[in-house]
This record gives structure tokens, C-alpha cells and sequence, in this order.
């Protein structure tokens, strides 16, 4: 076990081991954990998804893009949904939401939480239902709850006590009864394959176990009795592998939960466990079937609900990387191939950090592959950066690729579905690119390419 300090977080959602660890036995092979389902590599030696060529995919669409494969991504929605049967499934829209995205949702039958306006307001576009849209963020404006109130959220996850007179003055004003969760800190700190369950209460999100003021947000909220309070909430991380975490988790929340039982005489009808099941982002990464995470939560809360003489709550999570991530790859152009002299090769894209913060900000690993043909050349150490004006610009720090890599070439980069678009920015002006869905032999754009224009529209004067 690993302290987890201040600092070395963002590092170690991207700890999977250096990637040139890996054997170089065959450049062109697709790992199947790494990329979409429908993915294929065709006999001319070109990536295929969905039916739908790269070479097709760059000509219709241009690169840099992040290509979707929808039946790979309903299929992740499915199997989520039926892993955790009767318990709800709220898809995390911070790991990527688009109004397309929430049609599929809704027709995948998952529910969506939403972290801001912005995101509600994609939301509520898309066509999902109010009642199946929960609302967190630790400093929701009066703008943010008031229009989750009127739009009739089905949960907002307070966060503060600011919050909850905030809220209160809200629900008063409108004459409504908003649904709230109170999210806890449990003091677990989750990420890969470790988690430690002591610390952690240093954090900006949730009202501390430990410390008692998660039970005093409880008893302010049944207290006042403008808000409806239906239950506890905690999200202990990212890239998680297994349930140990969640299990000590759960344990805590529902120690809360029984002395909420006990105190108030009654009970709370719902929990959360929040989201962070872990992907693949190299062959390192091993991440646990959802069925099997699934069952292990539901056997966790059942024991532990017995053994405290409660009813078991109806339970939720909220999955957003492990839906969307392995659903996308992100189709790059080679511009240029510099062969740094005994040190290293530097194979330059199209796109780079604007769109693929991740392994600049927290050293995440990823892999590569060219797209466009098959070769027979050995594999040479390649580095996959931007072209953005900072050195720091890597979107893959190592990656086996074959010795005639070059200027024109077509390469991919899979994994990149969760907070790449999401998090992706304008730095130096560049672009953002377009998410192409693709299905059945038909590409077709979910959120189309950035323009030169869009970008001065917003400049004033
Ligand atoms: N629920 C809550 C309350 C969350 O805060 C998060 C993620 C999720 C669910 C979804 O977690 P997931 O299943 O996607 O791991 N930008 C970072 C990830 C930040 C996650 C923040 N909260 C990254 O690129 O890895």
C-alpha cells in the first residue's frame, strides 16, 4: 500500500508502468481490451470501425478526430445495465456528454449525472428525463440549483452546508421539495489496484464521516424538512480494478446509515457508490469484468445491511470512463517523423495536448498504432507528440511503431473516449476536433470540427 499524497494523485492514474515495457512482437496486431469492438484491420492493412475504413474516415471527416464506435459504446451501456440489475446506472457526462450521447442514454435506459449547468443543460437536450438526472459539484451556483430545481431533477448530491441553506431558500422560493443525496467523504482513497482507507478526509468534495459533519448534514436536512432527503453518496476514485474500496466504502456509508436509522427512526430509501471502474489503457492494465464488480458490490451492501439489521437500499453507481472510454479512438495525421539521434524518434500528429490533456497533466500511459496500412518494417522506440508550442506535448511517451513510420501516415490512438473532448482546449488556437460516430457501415458527426471562425467569434473589438 501507497500513501497517497497531496500532489502524486494526478501521477498515479497514469502509474500503469512505462509502456515500452512492452513487447514489440508485432506492431500492426490490435489488442482487443484496447480498442472497440467492431475494430478490425482489414486486408489491405487499414483499421477498420464499424464497417467504416480510416482512409473514409479521413477523407469525409479531415484529422485530428475522435471516432466513436456506437454499438461498441451501447454494448458498454447494456452490459453496465445488466451487471447491476435492479440497482441504477447513472452514466458520469463529465467523462464525455453530447446531445447525441444522451440520446443514446436514454435509450440504453441509463440514467445521467451532470456536474454543471452546461451539462444539465446538454442533458435535459438530449431528452433525459429530470427524474433520472442527478446533479453534483461542490459549489453549484444559485443559477445552477435553481434551474435544476425547476427542470425537477431527480437528485441534487449536496456538498456543503452553504449548499443545503442555499438549496432550502431555493425549494422554499419555488414551492418545491427538491430530492438531495449527501455526499460523504468515507475517508477511502481508491485508485488502480490500491486504495488506502485511512486518509483522505483532506479534500473539497463531500461532508466528512470521521469527522462528524456528514451526520450533522443529515440531521440539518431532517431537521428542516424542505428537502427530501433520499440518501448517502460517496465516490472514493478513479481507475479502480477491484472492491476493496468500494467494500470499506459501503461499510462506512452504511454505518451512517444505521445510525441515521437509529436516531431518526427511519430509513434512507437510496445509496450511491459513485463511479471509478478502471479500463485499459495499455496491455499493463487488467480491468475487472462489471459483472464481477457488480456482483461483489451487491453482495458487500446485502451482508452489510443483514448484519446491521437493515433494509438493503436501492443501490447506484456512476460509471462514465469504463462506458465511453474504450468506445473511441482518436484518428491523428503524421506530419513529421524526427529522428533524434541515440535518443529517440519524434513522430509529430496533427492534434496533440488540445486534445488529449491526460498525458501531459497526469503522465497517463497510452498506446498507438498506424492506422492506414500494415508493414513488415521492425518495430523502432517511438515518442507520439503534438504540434503544440510545449515540449511537454506528449500523447504517447512510448510506443512500439514500425522503423517506416511516416509523413502522411494515419495513426491511432485508443482509450481516448473519457475526458479527452471533454476536457480538450484551444491552446495555441488550435481547433477542437469532431466526435464521428460510426455504426453499420456510416459515419455521422456527433459534435462537429471547431472552426478559425468559431474561435473569433469571441473575440469583441
Ligand atoms: N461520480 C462522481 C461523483 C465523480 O466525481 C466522478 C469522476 C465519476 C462519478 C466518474 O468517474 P469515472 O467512472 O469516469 O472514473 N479527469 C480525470 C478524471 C476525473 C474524475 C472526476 N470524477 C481523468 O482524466 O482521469
Amino acid at each position: 500500500m501507497r500513501a497517497h499524497e497531496a500532489g502524486t494523485l494526478h501521477a498515479d492514474l497514469g502509474s500503469n508502468g512505462p509502456s515500452w515495457l512492452r513487447t514489440p512482437d508485432d506492431v500492426n496486431a490490435l489488442v482487443p481490451i484496447l480498442w472497440p469492438k467492431t475494430v478490425t484491420r482489414a486486408a489491405s492493412g487499414a483499421i477498420e470501425v464499424g464497417g467504416v475504413d480510416v482512409h473514409r474516415l479521413k477523407e469525409e471527416h479531415g484529422t485530428p478526430a475522435y471516432i466513436l464506435d456506437e454499438s461498441d459504446f451501447r454494448d458498454r451501456c447494456r452490459n453496465f445495465r445488466n451487471a447491476f440489475g435492479g440497482a441504477e446506472v447513472y452514466y458520469a457526462g463529465k467523462a464525455f456528454i453530447a446531445t447525441a450521447v444522451v440520446k443514446i442514454l436514454v435509450e440504453e435506459g441509463l440514467s445521467l449525472d451532470v456536474c454543471s449547468g452546461g451539462e444539465l443543460a446538454v442533458a435535459l437536450r438530449g431528452g433525459m428525463p429530470p427524474e433520472r438526472i442527478g446533479f453534483h459539484g461542490n459549489n453549484k451556483s444559485v443559477e445552477e440549483l435553481t434551474a435544476a430545481v425547476e427542470a425537477g431533477v431527480g437528485r441534487i448530491i449536496v456538498d456543503s452546508f452553504d449548499e443545503i441553506e442555499r438549496l432550502t431558500q431555493i425549494a422554499l422560493k419555488a414551492g418545491r421539495r427538491p430530492r438531495v443525496m449527501v455526499r460523504v467523504t468515507v475517508g477511502v482513497e481508491a485508485h488502480t489496484h490500491e486504495f488506502i482507507a485511512t486518509a483522505h478526509e483532506d479534500q473539497k468534495f463531500g461532508f466528512s464521516l470521521a469527522g462528524g459533519a456528514a451526520a450533522e448534514a443529515v440531521d440539518k436536512i431532517l431537521a428542516d424538512d424542505v428537502l427530501e432527503l433520499r440518501g448517502l453518496h460517496s465516490h472514493i476514485g478513479s481507475q479502480i480494478f477491484d472492491a476493496s474500496g468500494f467494500e470499506v466504502a459501503a461499510r462506512r456509508l452504511l454505518s451512517l446509515q444505521a445510525r441515521v436509522s437509529e436516531v431518526h427512526g427511519r430509513e434512507l430509501p437510496e445509496l450511491d457508490l459513485g463511479g471509478g471502474f478502471g479500463i485499459a489503457y495499455t496491455t499493463q492494465d487488467q480491468p475487472a469484468d462489471p459483472h464481477e464488480l457488480a456482483g461483489d458490490l451487491l453482495r458487500i451492501v446485502k451482508q452489510e445491511c443483514a448484519a446491521l439489521h437493515l433494509s438493503v437500499p436501492h443501490l447506484s453507481v456512476e460509471p462514465g470512463r469504463a462506458i465511453v472510454g474504450p468506445a473511441v479512438f482518436t484518428l491523428y495525421e503524421v506530419g513529421t517523423v524526427k529522428d533524434v539521434d541515440g535518443i529517440r524518434t519524434f513522430v509529430s500528429v496533427d492534434g496533440g495536448m488540445s486534445d488529449n490533456i491526460r498525458t501531459a497533466l497526469y503522465d497517463a500511459a497510452y498506446s498507438a498504432t498506424v492506422a492506414g496500412r500494415a508493414s513488415s518494417e521492425p518495430p523502432i522506440l517511438a515518442r507520439v507528440v503534438g504540434k503544440h508550442c510545449e515540449s511537454g506535448d506528449i500523447v504517447v511517451k512510448d510506443e512500439f511503431l514500425p522503423a517506416d513510420v511516416k509523413a502522411g501516415d494515419l495513426l491511432a490512438v485508443p482509450g481516448t473516449g473519457a475526458y479527452c473532448r471533454s476536457m480538450a482546449s484551444n491552446y495555441n488556437h488550435v481547433p477542437r476536433p469532431p466526435v464521428v460516430a460510426v455504426a453499420d457501415g456510416t459515419a455521422r458527426v456527433i459534435v462537429r470540427r471547431e472552426t478559425v471562425d468559431d474561435l473569433l467569434r469571441l473575440d469583441v473589438g
